[in-house]
């Protein structure tokens, strides 16, 4: 069966150009970049290349990159890792309520280790209300952490604004903005942004799985999690991921080069694909603001209907969406992000998430909306409850 791919907020292919680069270094190449000897001088060689691209993407030095497995670790590490290196110091951190589990999990065990915790609201359309973020803010505040790009609706959250905000503020504040979804659309110049600490990762910008990196502006307070192989500065010991590291560097690269193309593509794509739903299914809300999100993302809620069945049900037929709740690990609670949006629980639960990518095609859509307006109808025929 053909697939037809609108999950990429959860993980790319990886592209045939930047899986030609990898290739050596899985066999002939193989070395440990830690090694002394040739080979691992060749490994050690291809790691500082990819380190320089990365560098040169973020627009920062590359003694300010570190590798690690991908966003979870990069987030992990910075939130745990500047409370270990301030410890003594009486804290408040800030982040926003729409985060990734990798910041609200950390950030949650803080909370419980004593440290203060503000969430910020975010707006009907998914952005973060910089008004409480101003409000927030005390003489113990020492992080502010908030997302770059929302993964579930797509809002582009205000980072510059944001930046220039904490850098008037006359006690040092850090930032740290997760930028795991938003790196393949919009620019990321860690100047611009004005911020000490950026996550991104590998799978979600047509790279590996299982590689990421994390930009600490220098001179910014950071103290390793793990221990042992002194690799990255001490601040993150492991065994060099050489092929990952390298499929990372060129992965980069390629956003860098298609991004203004593929933008244009994939919104094009992306409002076809909204103006069908919304046209051929009655009772559908589109959770996704188009002028402050993604061009990737499209989220709809179906009134009446639960994602999770309509996400099966897509499946069935070949197309590969992602649900709006949490329904995935076994939990009926809709997601935090669109209650925080104001979202009623109800409306919550018959959500999609369609992520479009480059390789999306005016066909994908068609095939969408041969099957999506049937299977809708079909459950809200099932639901007793469902009235229109
Ligand atoms: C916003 C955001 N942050 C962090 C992550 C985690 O990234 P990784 O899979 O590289 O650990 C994801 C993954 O979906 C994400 O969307």
């Amino acid at each position: 069966m053909k697939i037809t791919y609108f999950d990429h907020s959860s993980t790319t292919p990886v592209d045939k150009k930047v899986l030609k680069e990898m290739l050596p270094y899985f066999s002939d190449d193989f070395g440990n970049a830690s090694s002394l000897h040739s080979l691992g001088r060749m490994a050690a060689k291809a790691v500082e290349k990819s380190r320089v691209c990365v560098a040169n993407f973020l627009n920062c030095s590359s003694d300010e990159i570190i590798f690690t497995s991908g966003s979870t670790e990069s987030n992990n590490i910075v939130i745990k890792g500047i409370i270990k290196a301030l410890d003594g110091k009486k804290k408040h951190i800030i982040t926003s309520a729409i985060e990734h589990d990798s910041i609200l999990e950390p950030y949650a065990d803080l909370k419980k280790q004593g440290i203060e915790v503000t969430y910020i609201p975010v707006k009907g359309n998914g952005v973060v209300d910089i008004e409480s973020l101003k409000k927030a803010i005390k003489k113990e505040t020492i992080l502010v952490s908030i997302m770059y790009a929302n993964n579930e609706v797509g809002s582009i959250q205000p980072i510059a604004e944001i930046g220039k905000l904490l850098s008037k503020i006359n006690h040092k504040i850090y930032f740290h903005t997760d930028a795991t979804q938003a790196v393949n659309a919009l620019p990321c110049d860690v100047k611009k942004l004005g911020v000490d600490y950026l996550s991104l990762s590998g799978h979600k910008i047509y790279g590996p799985k299982g590689v990421g990196a994390l930009f600490v502006k220098s001179g910014s307070p950071l103290k390793a999690l793990q221990l042992g192989g002194h690799q990255e500065k001490n601040l993150r010991s492991g065994t060099y991921n050489v092929p990952g590291i390298v499929g990372l560097g060129r992965a980069v690269e390629l956003v860098e080069k298609d991004r203004e193309k593929n933008n244009k593509k994939i919104d094009k794509l992306r409002k076809i694909l909204i103006e069908k739903v919304l046209k051929n299914i009655p009772d559908t809300v589109l959770n996704t603001d188009i002028l402050n999100a993604l061009p990737s993302h499209a989220h709809f809620s179906f009134m009446g209907t639960e994602g999770e069945s309509i996400m099966l049900a897509l499946d069935f037929k070949g197309i590969e969406v992602s649900t709006g709740s949490a329904c995935a690990s076994g939990s009926l609670e809709p997601s935090g992000t669109l209650l925080a949006m104001g979202i009623k629980p109800e409306t919550a639960h018959g959500s999609i998430r369609f992520s479009l990518g480059k390789e999306n095609t005016i066909e994908d859509v068609d095939r969408v909306i041969k099957y999506l307006p049937g299977i809708i109808s079909k459950f809200r025929k099932m639901n007793p409850l469902y009235k229109k």
